[in-house]
């Protein structure tokens, strides 16, 4: 094929494939939404899989995108399916999809201002807004990273920069650095540790209670031990909520005991943290105000498509302290706290302008629609564990907290578990989606109910079709 640039520029074609593409997925909303017996997931082996693509990727050029985009479509998991309860991710809405869109078509890279001349003024806006609502006061500051993952390493590599040199002198300072952390964090939080150099050692994993909370009562025993084999503890983590099981830290003692020992506070409100927004939930994040840092992933409560996290400091200028470096050819004073310049903050230079999706929502709809959505999850979880103890057969792990429901079938006979094979047929049944979790070595089925289209209905449904599996 010749390159023809006009060819691919064409506004018409865009407009053509564009308007294709959107009426393709409005279809599949209206048919998720629609009370059929639909399939969340057409489950496919990998090497099934491979070898489809794989005949693609040989087959003779397309003519237009449609069948490709209907093929990918059909060979993936559908999270709009009310069915949908797996994983921690949402089923973005429409509008903020829209808004995802208009970022990939503006496609500036943020680092510089110039290359993200709104982005970087939104960024500032909301995690401004954000750090307000969580009680930050008016010096807090942030901005919008990739992912949960990288905003935990920013900010315990922030806490890091706060109180020692390692960044300029090199790993010999860093010698015997740790963090304390919940045994149930997210495992983001470990590898952020490890990658920092910490090493096993240097993450103190502190015992949960029987809700899966981290035990503060144990804080100041496994403190003193840690200064007594040498260790210099800079960082607490709280979780807000943890992902297995969704539980809420006390925060607010962890947040005194950071302040007793003088350590950093970040908390890992990736999931939770939005239970800001709702005057029903927010109680669980009393203490949150204590925090150094707090990071909210938008792609998990907030409706949006992934990725985009916000990363919020109490005091602006530990932010600028993450990264010190020079790169003359981006801007010209690294010294000089500019907001507006994001990459002086953010691990990535060229980053996609997400913050454009979360911000629709907000224009459109306002706080109230992440009020409500928390409201929905969370009262549904609730609704649904009362659902799961009038089941004679099944074992609530624990009273949820947020939306993240663990629960077990109870095998009436040998006392074999057969709750991996109860997981494996409903994948293989493909109309409802569910995970699950190891809880205390046993094994437990897991829903994270992300979308607000759900009803009860849907989770007696779930139950009643594990009743009759064939066990
Ligand atoms: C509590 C918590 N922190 C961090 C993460 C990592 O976020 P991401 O998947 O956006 O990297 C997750 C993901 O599930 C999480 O549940």
């Amino acid at each position: 094929m010749d390159f023809d640039a006009e060819k691919i520029y064409s506004p018409e074609d865009f407009r053509l494939y564009g308007h294709q593409l959107i009426d393709l997925l409005a279809d599949q909303l209206t048919e998720s939404q629609s009370a059929g017996d639909l399939l969340t997931i057409d489950w496919k082996s990998p090497e099934d899989q491979l070898d489809f693509w794989s005949k693609d990727f040989d087959s003779p050029l397309l003519d237009t995108p449609q069948g490709l985009f209907k093929d990918v479509l059909s060979r993936s998991i559908n999270l709009y399916n009310p069915k949908y309860m797996g994983h921690q991710v949402p089923p973005p809405a429409p509008m903020a999809l829209l808004g995802s869109l208009l970022s990939g078509f503006l496609n500036n890279g943020a680092a510089v201002y110039e290359m993200g001349m709104t982005g970087n003024a939104i960024e500032k806006i909301v995690t401004e807004n954000l750090g307000l609502k969580f009680g930050f006061g008016s010096d807090a500051s942030g901005f919008v990273t990739s992912g949960g993952t990288l905003g935990n390493l920013t900010a315990l590599l922030s806490a890091r920069a706060a109180s020692t040199n390692v960044w300029d002198a090199g790993s010999g300072e860093q010698n015997n650095l740790a963090i304390m952390v919940s045994a149930e964090s997210h495992y983001s939080v470990d590898r952020a540790a490890r990658i920092m150099g910490l090493g096993t050692g240097g993450i103190i994993k502190i015992p949960v209670n029987d809700r899966f909370q981290l035990r503060t009562d144990l804080l100041d025993t496994y403190f003193a031990e840690a200064r007594k084999a040498g260790k210099n503890v800079f960082c607490i983590i709280g979780c807000a909520c943890s992902t297995s099981t969704g539980a809420y830290d006390d925060l607010q003692t962890i947040g005194e005991f950071a302040a007793k020992n003088h350590i950093w506070f970040h908390v890992d409100g990736a999931h939770g943290a939005p239970a800001i927004y709702s005057p029903l939930y927010k109680h669980l994040l009393k203490g949150v105000e204590m925090a150094d840092s707090l990071i909210v992933d938008f792609h998990k409560m907030m409706m949006t498509p992934a990725l985009s996290t916000a990363v919020i400091y109490k005091r602006a200028a530990d932010s600028y302290k993450t990264f010190a470096q020079k790169a003359q050819y981006l801007w010209a004073d690294q010294q000089k706290q500019e907001w507006h310049n994001s990459g002086k903050r953010t691990f990535e230079c060229t980053k996609h302008v997400n913050i454009v999706c979360v911000y629709t929502l907000m224009r459109i709809y306002g706080d109230e629609v992440f009020k409500q959505n928390v409201e929905t999850l969370y009262t549904l979880a609730r609704d649904f564990a009362d659902l799961v103890k009038k089941y004679q057969r099944f074992e609530l792990a624990y009273e949820p907290q947020s939306n993240i429901v663990c629960f077990r079938y109870l095998s009436s006979n040998t006392g074999e578990d057969v709750n991996q094979k109860i997981l494996q047929d409903l994948l293989m049944d493909g109309r409802y989606y569910i995970v699950s979790t190891t809880l205390n070595d046993v094994f437990y089925l897991r829903t994270a109910i992300m979308n607000p289209l759900t009803t009860i209905k849907h989770l007696t449904g779930l139950l009643d079709m594990i009743c009759n599996l064939d066990l």
